[in-house]
């Protein structure tokens, strides 16, 4: 397996692969790989003849109390695990390396990022969508897996993608959980033991939600309410959101009705984590 840390040695790579008739697929990840992102990988190598995983802690989106320090990071771990499922080259760049003095160039997708995570973390997805389309410019894939984790994210990329009318495909692959629905995230290494046992409220709380709808709830703020109450009396989890909303525009909506996304950010401990559901609900009246 082959590890580059720069653009131009990765870049020399891709256009041989290519020469030769290949297939790109990209796995961008922060590193720390867990199950979710070997689904990815694996996923990409049955559709791909090269996947190339991209590691690097983004710098730029993150929040200035946010955890950039902290995150994470065992390369020599990622590159074995990234082997095991059939990753067939890694890019892991340093910060100076992608965002070299002078640096001043940004993208930012207007308004999918006004909703959800990003009220919360403002700049966040400007620094996300930033380094996607580096990595897309760096890589030049034909495809590129994203997690189902990340909704708001995968949303937001395909969004740009278009708009950018970038020749890229954009694969959205399911959340991968623990046998207690916790989604499988780098975070998770953060949680204590008692943090941990609190942190399967975020499913348990999505699986309420998708109860009520399917045994005929239709008012969002009832079940936005069931949710919150849920999470506050079986854990000691700060709610940062709750949010039922149109998987197309991310706009919050007051009655559940077509393709929904309902999305859960709170806080155990330090630990920020974030989940999701989405739902199909086609009512004939
Ligand atoms: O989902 C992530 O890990 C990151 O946001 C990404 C897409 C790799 C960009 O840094």
């Amino acid at each position: 397996m082959k590890v580059f840390k720069k653009i131009d040695e990765i870049r020399k790579y891709i256009k041989e692969q290519q020469k030769e008739g290949k297939t790109i697929g990209l796995v961008p990840t922060m590193g720390y790989l867990h199950e979710g992102h070997l689904s990815l990988i694996k996923k990409s190598s049955e559709e791909n003849n090269i996947t190339v995983v991209s590691i690097f802690v983004n710098p730029t989106q993150f929040g200035e109390n946010e955890d950039l320090d902290q995150y994470p990071r065992d390369l020599e771990r990622d590159v074995k695990l990234a082997e095991k499922a059939n990753a067939t080259a890694i890019f892991a760049s340093e910060a100076e390396e992608i965002y070299p003095k002078g640096y001043q160039t940004y993208v930012n997708v207007k308004h999918l990022t006004k909703h959800l995570c990003g009220l919360r973390r403002p700049g966040h997805f400007k620094g996300v969508t930033t380094i996607v389309t580096k990595l897309f410019n760096i890589i030049n894939p034909d495809k590129a897996y994203f997690g189902q984790k990340d909704a708001q994210q995968a949303i937001v990329i395909k969004r740009m993608v278009k708009d950018l009318n970038l020749d890229i495909e954009i694969v959205v692959c399911p959340i991968v959980r623990e046998s207690d629905g916790l989604a499988k995230s780098s975070r998770n290494t953060y949680l204590s033991k008692e943090e941990r046992n609190q942190s399967t409220v975020l499913f348990l709380s999505l699986m309420i939600a998708k109860q009520m709808i399917e045994d005929g709830e239709r008012h969002a703020v009832v079940i936005k309410k069931s949710i919150e109450k849920n999470i506050k009396n079986e854990s000691l989890a700060e709610i940062d959101y709750v949010s039922i909303s149109n998987i197309e525009t991310l706009k919050e909506i007051e009655v559940i009705k077509g393709e929904v996304l309902i999305a859960l950010a709170v806080k155990i401990g330090n630990t920020r984590l974030i989940d999701n559901i989405q739902l199909e609900v086609n009512d004939v009246n």
